[in-house]
């Protein structure tokens, strides 16, 4: 009888996101309360646009040519500075440090681009969130109120 192979871990692979990434990024930010806003933001057209624009930043990762997580992030570039605005792996691949890569890589990025400063927000019930923010070494601010009004 012939000994079982050892399993390999998965090649996470982290890329840049592309315009035919877009329907597949609806799809995965979509099922998400944390991310899927009120306001209906995770377009099709969103997704390309932030391919497109140079104040913008959308890293995926794959894990055998499929998406398993994403984050899209805001530069104001004059200023040093990004917003961090989403990052979202598929429920199946969590716990295995994927969000943490995809964090290490967006961090990265803006260092070349020389932002000195992220912010990122987080709803409070989104303990998950908070203990990644907290492992990759953010400091919550606890300045920070969301006030909404419908116009
Ligand atoms: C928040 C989210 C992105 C985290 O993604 P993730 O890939 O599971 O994150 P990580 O694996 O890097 O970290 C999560 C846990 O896995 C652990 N982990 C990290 N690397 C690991 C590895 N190689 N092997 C095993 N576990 C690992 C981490 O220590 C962490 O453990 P903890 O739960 O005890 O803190 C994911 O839960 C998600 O998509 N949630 C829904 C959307 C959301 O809330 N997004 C954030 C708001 S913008």
């Amino acid at each position: 009888m012939r000994a079982k192979k050892p399993e390999s871990t998965p090649v996470i692979r982290l890329r840049k996101g592309r315009a035919d990434d877009a329907e597949t990024l609806v799809r995965l930010y979509a099922r998400e309360p944390a991310v899927s806003d009120f306001a209906g933001l995770h377009t099709p057209e969103r997704f390309r646009e932030l391919v497109r624009s140079r104040s913008a930043l959308l890293i995926v990762a794959e894990q055998d040519g499929r998406i398993i997580g994403a984050l899209d992030a805001e530069i104001y570039a004059a200023s040093n500075f990004s917003y961090f605005a989403n990052v979202v792996v598929a429920r199946r691949h969590r716990g295995r440090g994927v969000g943490a890569q995809l964090i290490a890589r967006y961090e990265q990025a803006c260092r070349r681009r020389g932002i000195t400063t992220i912010l990122a927000l987080v709803y409070d019930w989104n303990r998950t969130m908070h203990r990644v923010m907290r492992r990759t070494r953010y400091r919550a601010s606890g300045r920070l109120v969301e006030y909404i009004k419908r116009v």
